[in-house]
């Protein structure tokens, strides 16, 4: 078994199939993060110096204003863009001045990441969805086939395992797009707004399973505008105009508008 003791066991427990990654230190740490981005010779300070640890095991939800830097946020830390200015480290390995190739490899080995829109191989059976992912990093088939059975089989979707994934529901194509963020034992599960496409049934199904990773000590930083699904998390973080919203200024303007309303809209 290598160093990180990734074998599977025969016996598939929910605990040896979900068993995150957990470092040492935070999960993540980021410190003075800026995102300018340049639209049409204009730029466009998506964030301004935002300040975030995560602990192992934390299930943070990320809320605010369309526009206010989540998703730009998520992509940062997902090593899918590079930041104008600040730190990102994830498991303590930094991700800033890092080329393609050994951001590729960080994101394998630490991230798994859940779209709203899914982003699911169509072309392909539900497992090699699953497969692939592991199949990249390295970890031979047979083995990486079990491991994406083993997954099926816990979120449910082992008797759609040869279908593809177009025949799936809402909610379905959202748990097969979960399995495949936990192919590679992520340390740190990014999903941006992973119920904002499906109905409320579908919604829950994905809620609940969130839910299970985080009780399995799997980290998780999600985005989302729904309060019902971010009540599902362990902490709340509020952004608003590319940082993080600590409360303070809203508490002067919330005073502003109520003596406002107070003393001229009263009837
Ligand atoms: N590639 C880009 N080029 C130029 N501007 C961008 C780019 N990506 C994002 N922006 C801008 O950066 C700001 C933050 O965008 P971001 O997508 O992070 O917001 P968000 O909080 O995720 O919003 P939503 O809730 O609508 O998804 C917005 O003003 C957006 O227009
Ligand atoms: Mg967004």
């Amino acid at each position: 078994m290598g160093p990180e003791g990734n074998g599977n066991t025969n016996a598939v427990g929910e605990t040896d199939v979900l068993e995150p990654r957990v470092p040492d230190g935070n999960v993540l740490d980021v410190l003075g993060l800026r995102k300018t981005y340049e639209s049409e010779g204009v730029p466009v300070r998506a964030l301004r110096g935002v300040d975030f640890v995560m602990e192992p095991g934390e299930f943070v939800a990320v809320m605010g204003p369309s526009g206010c830097g989540k998703s730009t946020l998520l992509n940062l830390v997902a090593g899918l863009d590079t930041p104008t200015d600040g730190e990102i480290s994830v498991a303590g390995e930094s991700l800033v001045g890092k080329d393609e190739n050994d951001l590729a490899r960080m994101r394998r080995r630490h991230i798994g990441i859940v779209f709203q829109f899914f982003n699911l191989l169509e072309g392909m059976s539900v497992l090699e969805n699953v497969t692939l992912p592991a199949i990249i990093a390295g970890m031979p088939r047979r083995q990486a086939e079990t491991r994406a059975r083993d997954l099926l089989d816990l979120l449910g979707l082992a008797d759609k395992a040869r279908n593809a994934p177009g025949v799936l529901s809402g909610g379905q194509r959202q748990r097969l797009a979960i399995a495949r963020a936990l192919a590679n034992k992520p340390t740190l599960v990014l999903a941006d707004e992973p119920t904002g496409a499906l109905d409320s049934a579908g919604g829950l199904e994905v809620l609940e399973l969130f839910r299970r990773l985080h009780a399995g000590g799997q980290a998780i930083l999600m985005v989302t505008h729904d309060q019902k699904v971010a009540d599902a998390a362990g902490r709340i973080v509020r952004m608003r105009d590319g940082r993080i919203d600590d409360g303070t200024e809203e508490d002067m303007s919330v005073t502003i508008t109520e003596s406002i309303t107070s003393t001229t809209w009263e009837p």
